[in-house]
């Protein structure tokens, strides 16, 4: 299976100029790995997802290379255009340049009261605009504490079967319908990417082998949504880095890595991106 590695900038870097110098080291150093590998397989498709400001110009510099673009967020209210200041939407964020979107990440839940309906209406939007979707998912150290990582997961997860149950809905018009096609589409263009809250920033990271049964947990929910949901990516996220990037990536329920700093210097994410290229063969 293919490994994914996603650097996430969020608010970074400062200016455009800066975003141009880390475009600069990062194309420099995959142009330079792929003249080595030359005809040899990769193992690990590589995605950045830059701020909304920074995302054509990002993209633009991407044509041709085979690092992928991602939106951090989309707008819940309208796929398309409206009266919703401050949001961008699937379509905006498509015609950027975007391939992918970030959904649901801990700090849109915080900062930003995301709930459950809206982060459907924004799987809902994203689809509607052929985007690949990766919905970001995990608990806080208080509940990580009080041993209820399962449940919540188990909450946040339930949009994706929500959506299904939506879709097929209003394929058919009918109350009972059986969600299979729906489901086929989905599983091509989504991700999941759990990231403990309590991780984030933080230089903590659960045991390779707590990530590794939470990812377990999490194929075994998703699949029991629909069968074709099995074959859904889900990476692991919350300070990895060079140094334990071979660790998480040695395990085989660990389909890649979303990555917040160590994103933002080519060097660290390129070592990340090579730990799951080698790990995955
Ligand atoms: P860090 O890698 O900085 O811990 O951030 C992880 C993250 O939030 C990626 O979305």
């Amino acid at each position: 299976m293919q490994a994914w590695v996603i650097g996430n900038w969020k608010q970074n870097p400062a200016t455009s100029h800066d975003v141009n110098a880390l475009m600069d080291d990062l194309l420099t150093a995959v142009t330079a790995e792929e003249s080595t590998r030359a005809g040899t397989a990769k193992h690990c498709q590589l995605m950045i997802a830059p701020s909304c400001i920074h995302m054509a110009a990002a993209s633009a510099r991407l044509q041709g290379s085979s690092v992928l673009c991602a939106a951090q967020d989309i707008s819940a209210h309208s796929a398309t255009t409206g009266a919703y200041t401050g949001d961008c939407s699937a379509q905006q964020v498509t015609d950027a340049g975007a391939i992918w979107t970030l959904i649901g990440h801990s700090e849109r839940r915080q900062y930003h009261q995301e709930s459950h309906d809206l982060l459907v209406q924004k799987l809902d939007n994203g689809l509607k605009q052929n985007l690949g979707i990766v919905l970001c998912i995990g608990e806080t150290q208080a509940q990580y504490d009080a041993e209820q990582t399962f449940d919540v997961l188990d909450e946040q997860l339930a949009v994706i079967k929500e959506l299904l149950e939506q879709q097929a809905n209003q394929q058919s018009g009918q109350q009972s319908a059986a969600p299979s096609d729906v489901a086929v589409t989905l599983s091509e263009r989504l991700i999941i990417a759990y990231e403990p809250v309590w991780a984030i920033g933080t230089g903590k990271v659960p045991t390779v082998a707590e990530v590794s049964a939470t990812h377990k947990y999490i194929k075994q929910t998703i699949s029991s949504f629909a069968a074709p949901l099995s074959t859904v990516s889900v990476l692991y996220g919350g300070s990895v880095n060079a140094d334990n990037a071979d660790s998480f990536a040695a395990d085989s329920m660990i389909d890649g890595a979303l990555v917040g700093g160590a994103s933002l210097k080519a060097e660290s994410f390129l070592a990340i991106a090579e730990a799951f290229n080698r790990a995955k063969t």
